[in-house]
Formats: C-alpha cells, structure tokens, sequence
C-alpha cells in the first residue's frame, strides 16, 4: 500500500514520542509507568511509533460518526498488525444537524484542538477519524499545522434512503418535504413518517453535500488511502479501509511522509477539479482556502473559479443530478471520476501513500456512465451553470459565490427590487406573512449572517421562499446572504458575500426596495444606487449585530477572516512556528 522509493527510513531515535519515552530521567520514567498503568507492557509501547487515533469526534450527538469508536478499532488492528503502538484522543464532536448555531462556529475550535493535542502528546503520526460536514477540514488544518505524518480516514457515507418508491436524500428532501407540507402537499402523518425513514444507518449524509464533497476533496488530494471516500460506511469494505489506514500510517512515520514532504499546490488543485466535476458544496470554497493557509499554500478564489469554468458538473447526485453516495459507489466511486478528467489533474501529485495520481486511477474503470458521466455529456453543460460561479460587484467587491449549477435559469440575469432582513429571526417572523410586500422579481436580502454577524456564518443562506409566493407556484427566487448555504440544498442562493454587513459590507447599506442585479453570466452582483446615496448611507452606519463580550463566540468575532479567506483566525494561519513542547 505505502510506497517507500525514493524515501529514507528514519532510526527509532528520530521519532518524536522517543522525547518522552527513551531518556532516563525521571521524567520519562513517569511517562512510561503511567502507559503501564493502562496495562502495557513495556515492549508493547518502547521503541515504536506512537499513532494517535483523534476518535471522540464520535459521540452521542453525532449520528454520522456513530460508528466511529467500532472503526477506531479496526484502525488500532492495522497499527497493532505494522509493528506501530496506537492510542485514542478525544476531541471536539460537530454532528453538523445538532449543533447550534452552526458547526462552522466551532470548525477552528476542533483544528486548534486537533493541533494542540498532537503537540502536547508523544505522537508520532496521526489517523484522523471525521466526515461530518466541517469535521473533515478542521482536522486536516490542525494536522497540517502540526505536520506529522497523517491520513485521514472517511466515515463513509450512509446507506440510500426510499419513502413510499421515491429516493430520498438526507438533507436534499428534508427542503423539498418540508415545502410540501407547508403547502398541504403531503401529511402530519407523512411528515413523522419520514422523520424515521430517511436517515437510515451509520454514516453521513449520503447526497453530494458538504461531507461528501469534502471527504471526496480530501481523496482527491491525496490525504485518504485512494478511492476511500467513496466507499459506504455499512460497507464490510469500509473496516478494512480503517484497517489499512492503520498499517499505513506506521510505515508514514517510519519514513517520516509528513503532508510538507508531499502537499502542494497541485494537489489543491486537483481536489478543487474533483469539487468541481462532483457539483460540490459551496462550503468548500471556504474550507479550502483555510486548509491551503495553514499549508503556507497560495489559494484564492479565482484559482477555484478557473477550473469552474472548465469543468462541468459529471456526477450526477443530488442535489445537482438525481443519484445517491451508493449509487456512486458502485459506479466506480471518486476514482472513476478523477479518471474521467484525467486531462485537468496534476497526475504526478502524490499523496499518503507516496503514489502518484496516475497510478491511482490506472485501474479505475466506469460502471454506470449515467452516474459519473463523461465531459461530452455532463449532468449540467457549462452553459447553464457550474459547481462555483464567483461574482464581484458593488454589492461584494471581495466576491461571493454560488452553486450556479443549482440556479434557474430564468433567474441567471435577473434586476428586482430588494427585500432586507436585518436577522434570521425577523426573516422568519416575516417570511410567511401573508401581507408581506413582495412578489417573485423580489430579491431576498439577508445580513448579519456571516462570519462576525452569525457569528459563525450559519447555514441560512437557503432563505425561504414566501408562502404565498409557493402558494403561486414559486419555488425559486433570486436569494442573498453573507451566510453559508447547506451542500444538500439548491437554487438561486447568492451566498459568502464579502466584506460581511457585520464589518461594514456594502450588504449593509442595501435598503428594501433598491434595485438589485444579477448577471450570472458576466459574473456581476450590484446593488443600483448611485455612489452619492450609498456615502451617505455609510456615514449613518450603525452595527445591527450581536456582539459577544465573553466565550468562544467572542473570540471568534475578535480573530476570525472573512469567507474569501477562508474563515480561519487570523493568528492561526501559515505554517506552524511553534517549538516542540520542552520535557521536564
Ligand atoms: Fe453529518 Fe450531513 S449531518 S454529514
């Protein structure tokens, strides 16, 4: 599996757990008696590599990583199998549906937790265990701040939902019922009904939302055994992965394949062409910018808009296509599709197991060319949109983005009068008001949603459509926000909007009833008042936000950047220029 050409194998001496293990003070004494008291031996633990398992985000508030602690046994197998000594660290768990306001509040959270854990602990290399929605970049960036050797290890999607013959998909249909039965469309008894139905086992979400999208990113990079993503998490397929992860790592420590050894530039892109073809979440735009900072690796949003442009949406999943994760798995998984834009990759990038690209998908073959399609014949042509389309204007002069794939297209150039809301809750105290003044030319505005304004940039940016307006008939309007919107959703969503209202966007000098445009096709998002009025609406500014004095919330609003840069904190970006911890 691990490729040693070309690598040196290091002396146990050279690993970083030998700090705190070999010497013979009365400090290492103290480190190997408490390993003891756990009921090792010492020739279990002396003179091999010590694999840290970050496995608690498992818990019982995570439904997608229920499994997790069962697959952080297979991982400690494979270490066990390769000669290496594994242990468990719990961390931060971020079961993307319970946790409030947004599990984006607490992304850097679990990348600080992930970095100092690492850091403080004789670890010498590191299986990560994640998948739900931002689980999986905020693990990568604090393993790639540490830069130890890593692999990151997928929870594997959940197993197709069906509801009375229809398909269903987690997240994607939660929306579309959800309309229904505020139309009448289905039951209360249809509506419990499929509260039982659709998520039905262990694993995330199984449509190509933000889990999916970014755990098909980390394969595709090079961070995962390949094709591991792809593969479901009730699989029997899916134990042996995290098995294999477990051997792996061992032989990566040994010949210290640290992410600085193998990561680059090429690799970044080659998971945002991945993203790209895969019709991902919006989410990622964000997330890798964060994860290439941490990398000391340029990467803007006209790096990903590039390979937009090119490259059409080919898997044909909700909530672009109509498949499932499993259906895509038996397709062929990400390896058939990397295989099918073979001529956008970098093939000689490397990844984990010191293998390139191309050595990757030689062997990769297409089982269902309606599922992963060909480029002459993409779930969405070009010409009607893509994965990311990145718009700039008066109204976001650092950009914001949308899934422009999942627009109308007879919103694609679309001017209509502004409808504001200042807050999530005055959206929803107003949204279904029947005497609400707006029709469906109407943009929907909302702000104090973003990094500093939610804070945490929640995933509201899929505002509601009026109720009288799905009373017509409407089911997609032209919609903005500085939030974040959920992979599994759809539609005309502006979202990201940068500088935020928060800090003084221009989002926030909108007033209901400015005329707003978009030109999705120019790449435009303005706001049509003149330069004069919009001075003089800046001069009355006033923040309408909640600010927070105390708690993580008020030092997230202190430190975190904004969408366009990736939401990290500021004195947590670039490579890691903190010592290794003194041992006394
Ligand atoms: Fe966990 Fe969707 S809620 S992946």
């Amino acid at each position: 599996m691990f490729n040693k050409d070309g690598l040196t194998r290091r002396e146990i001496s050279e690993l970083r757990s030998q700090r705190w293990y070999a010497p013979k003070t009365i400090r290492a004494f103290a480190h190997r008696q408490r390993t003891q008291q756990m009921g090792f031996a010492r020739e279990e633990f002396l003179g091999k590599p010590v694999i840290g398992i970050i496995i608690n985000t498992w818990s019982d508030m995570s439904a997608c990583h229920s499994h997790l602690r069962e697959r952080a046994e297979a991982v400690k197998r494979g270490v066990w199998a390769a000669g290496g000594f594994p242990v468990e660290l719990p961390a931060l768990s971020m079961g993307e549906v319970m946790v409030k306001p947004t599990t984006m509040l607490y992304r850097n959270f679990l990348a600080m937790e992930t970095e100092e854990l690492l850091r403080q602990h004789p670890i010498d290399g590191v299986v990560l265990l994640g998948g739900c929605d931002k689980s999986t970049p905020a693990l990568l960036m604090g393993a790639l701040s540490m830069d130890i050797p890593v692999i990151f290890c997928p929870a594997g999607p959940m197993t197709t939902g069906k509801w009375h013959g229809q398909v269903t998909g987690a997240g994607t249909h939660t929306k579309k019922f959800w309309d229904q039965l505020r139309l009448g469309a289905i039951t209360q008894h249809d509506w419990i009904e499929l509260e039982g139905a659709m998520t039905r086992s262990i694993g995330t979400c199984n449509t190509m939302g933000t889990a999916s999208t970014m755990t098909s990113i980390a394969d595709a990079m090079g961070f995962t055994l390949p094709g591991a993503s792809s593969i479901p998490a009730a699989d029997c397929r899916h134990p042996q992965m995290a098995a294999q992860c477990g051997q792996t790592i061992v032989d990566m420590v040994w010949y210290d394949h640290k992410p600085s050894r193998w990561l680059t530039k090429q690799n970044f892109l080659n998971g945002i062409a991945a993203y790209m073809a895969l019709g991902g979440s919006t989410n990622a735009a964000i997330h890798l910018i964060a994860m290439a900072n941490r990398a000391s690796i340029a990467l803007n949003l006209d790096d990903m808009e590039a390979l937009a442009r090119r490259i059409p949406v080919l898997a044909n999943l909700f909530p672009s296509g109509k498949g499932l994760m499993d259906d895509f798995f038996f397709a062929g998984g990400l390896m058939a599709q990397l295989k099918k834009i073979s001529q956008f990759l970098h093939l000689d990038a490397k990844g984990v197991t010191n293998t390139s690209v191309s050595a990757w998908i030689e062997n990769a073959h297409c089982y269902d060319d309606d599922t992963i399609r060909d480029l002459d014949n993409p779930v969405i042509p070009l010409t009607q949109g893509c994965a990311l389309t990145v718009l700039r204007g008066n109204l976001c002069p650092n950009g914001a983005v949308m899934k422009s794939s999942a627009a109308s297209p007879q919103l694609r150039h679309h001017v209509g009068p502004a409808l504001v809301f200042d807050s999530h809750q005055q959206l929803s105290d107003c949204i279904d008001d029947p005497a609400l003044d707006v029709t469906k030319d109407s943009v929907i505005i909302l702000r104090n949603a973003g990094p500093v304004g939610g804070p945490g940039m929640p995933e509201w940016g899929n505002l509601p459509i009026p109720k009288k307006l799905l009373q017509q008939g409407v089911t997609d309007m032209v919609r903005i926000s500085d939030a974040r919107m959920s992979g599994t959703h759809y539609g005309t969503c502006i979202l990201h909007v940068a500088p935020e209202a928060a800090v003084g966007g221009p989002l926030a000098l909108v007033q209901t009833g400015d005329r707003i445009e978009l030109d999705i096709a120019a790449g435009t998002l303005n706001m049509l008042v003149d330069e004069a009025e919009l001075a003089r609406r800046r001069a009355a500014l006033k923040p309408t936000h909640q600010t927070f004095s105390r708690s993580w919330s008020a030092l997230y609003q202190q430190h975190v950047t904004q969408a366009d840069q990736g939401c990290d904190f500021d004195f947590l970006q670039s490579g890691s220029d903190v010592p290794e911890p003194p041992i006394f």
